[in-house]
């Protein structure tokens, strides 16, 4: 549980991420924040009660002096600090090494091949433009930081940053936390960087995962990659301990339950009840990102209406695909991909009257996904890795009316704590999805009932904010810890 011998509220806390909270759109003169999306997002958001600083790329070239002062003025009222890059650089860091090099990696997807084979200076220059990156980082860092400040580094794009901010000032209370799997260090062994980024990351005070099988495969690159010994609590080089420990991230609940409250809310839920009416609702809501399964999962539903044609014209699948990355090529032709399927199976099952998917390439608002949360019938979260999945933590929070099953990935990081609530698939077995979808559709409202109570429990309980403060609060104590070590 949480150790709260500190006043969150009071703690000064930067949090530095690659992506912001809000991403700006220039309108005419003004600037547009809109909500970003992505897990980590939909975690932080939740983390109320800290004096917190939000330190992240603006997610736009920005070239202009004028025009950084007016976006930094505009994000300074939602507590966020704008990392500003060099266009270019920001697209060799974010497109090239973040997101085609580690991003893959460590989903177990392996190195980008077509670079390696083609253009190894490319990926010379991208991992070039990650350290370069990460020192703009550090600088913004370095201006904002107060004495005492926890630093709360997030996420693979930012795995130089420990290194950096420690030598600047080795007193700076240092945190790092993956969003993503550590995959097993037979697989992080691939990258020519392998032993640099873990280095970096071991200058953190902390270093926290999702699951104690990241923190264990973090752990054991450290001792085979970089011959040093791990230890009940860390790793350890040259008698200093990096800590190492696992916190399940977990969402604010409160803000899904009390938006179904709403009266717009529930107009949205009346209107999509009617317009599905005689249909079972099948849900997924996912980034349009290979490691989520997207075209597994629909695949699995045509082989679950091939096989049980009763159920056709009274079940549908909705399927938001929300863009993301969509400058890098293989997320380019995903959408083409998932766009192909979806084809043929409406043009293979459909009717005048019914299309069997119904697939939307878009970010949903808040309030109409969380009517449709709330409205499903079953969720289909079908990752074929996923650091936690969020996703299904939301859908659980909007069914404490419906009751909706969650099929959900072994190979999601929720599948931990959410595993007893769901029906858990390998999203690879494509007949063992479809039949899952057959037993979810035709179970019990008592089994329903059990499930969902299970699942309710953890994601109330659980929640961002007692993540935040559990994180921050191992991390003062680290400090201390290491202290009383330095003076025996
Ligand atoms: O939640 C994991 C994560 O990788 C975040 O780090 C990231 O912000 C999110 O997914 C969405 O990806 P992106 O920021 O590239 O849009």
């Amino acid at each position: 549980g949480a150790r709260k011998d500190f006043q969150a509220s009071k703690q000064r806390l930067l949090v530095v991420a690659n992506r912001l909270p809000v991403s700006a759109v220039k309108h005419g003169d003004s600037w547009q924040l809109e909500m970003s999306a992505g897990g980590l997002v939909s975690a932080l958001l939740g983390v109320k009660e800290f004096d917190t600083r939000w330190i992240g790329w603006a997610g736009i070239n920005v070239p202009d002096e004028s025009e950084q002062k007016t976006l930094t003025e505009a994000l300074a009222a939602k507590n966020c600090i704008p990392v500003f890059i060099e266009e270019e650089i920001a697209h060799q860091y974010y497109n090239g090494y973040c997101n085609n090099t580690l991003w893959p990696l460590f989903h177990y997807l392996g190195l980008p091949q077509e670079d390696h084979l083609a253009t190894t200076r490319n990926f010379k220059s991208q991992f070039e433009a990650y350290t370069k990156a990460n020192q703009c980082f550090a600088d913004v860092v370095s201006k904002h930081y107060e004495e005492g400040d926890a630093v709360w580094c997030h996420d693979y794009h930012l795995m130089f940053l420990p290194k950096y901010l420690k030598e600047r000032n080795s007193d700076m209370k240092v945190g790092w936390f993956l969003h993503t799997p550590f995959p097993s260090s037979e697989i992080h062994r691939m990258l020519p960087s392998r032993s640099e980024l873990l280095k970096s990351v071991l200058s953190a005070d902390l270093v926290g995962f999702h699951t104690y099988d990241y923190a264990r495969h973090f752990v054991s690159a450290c001792t085979r990659i970089l011959g040093l010994e791990g230890t009940p609590e860390g790793v350890e080089d040259q008698g200093k301990l990096t800590r190492v420990a696992v916190f399940p991230v977990g969402i604010d609940p409160d803000r899904f339950i009390q938006a179904l409250e709403l009266p717009q809310v529930k107009d949205i839920v009346k209107e999509l009840k009617q317009r599905f009416t005689g249909y079972k609702v099948l849900l997924g809501v996912d980034r349009l990102d290979m490691i989520k399964g997207i075209p597994q999962k629909i695949l699995a539903f045509e082989k679950f209406l091939e096989e049980n044609p009763d159920w056709r014209h009274k079940v549908v699948l909705l399927q938001i695909a929300v863009p993301t990355r969509t400058d890098v090529l293989k997320y380019k032709q995903l959408t083409s991909q998932v766009h192909e399927i979806v084809g043929r199976i409406n043009g293979r099952f459909g009717s005048f009257s019914s299309v069997p998917i119904h697939h939307l390439d878009c970010t949903l608002d808040f309030h109409t996904l969380c009517a449709i949360y709330a409205i499903t019938d079953v969720a289909l979260v079908t990752s074929l890795r996923d650091g936690m999945n969020l996703v299904s933590y939301e859908f659980v929070a909007c069914q404490a009316a419906n009751k909706g099953v969650l099929i959900l990935s072994e190979f999601a990081g929720a599948a931990q704590s959410l595993g007893a609530g769901a029906i858990l698939v390998n999203p690879w077995n494509v007949a063992e999805v479809a039949s899952s979808i057959s037993y979810a559709l035709n179970m019990s409202a008592d089994e329903k009932e059990k499930r969902h109570h299970h699942n309710f429990l953890h994601v109330t309980t659980h929640t961002s904010q007692g993540w935040a403060e559990t994180f921050v609060s191992e991390l003062n104590e680290t400090i201390v810890e290491a202290q009383l070590r330095s003076r025996q």
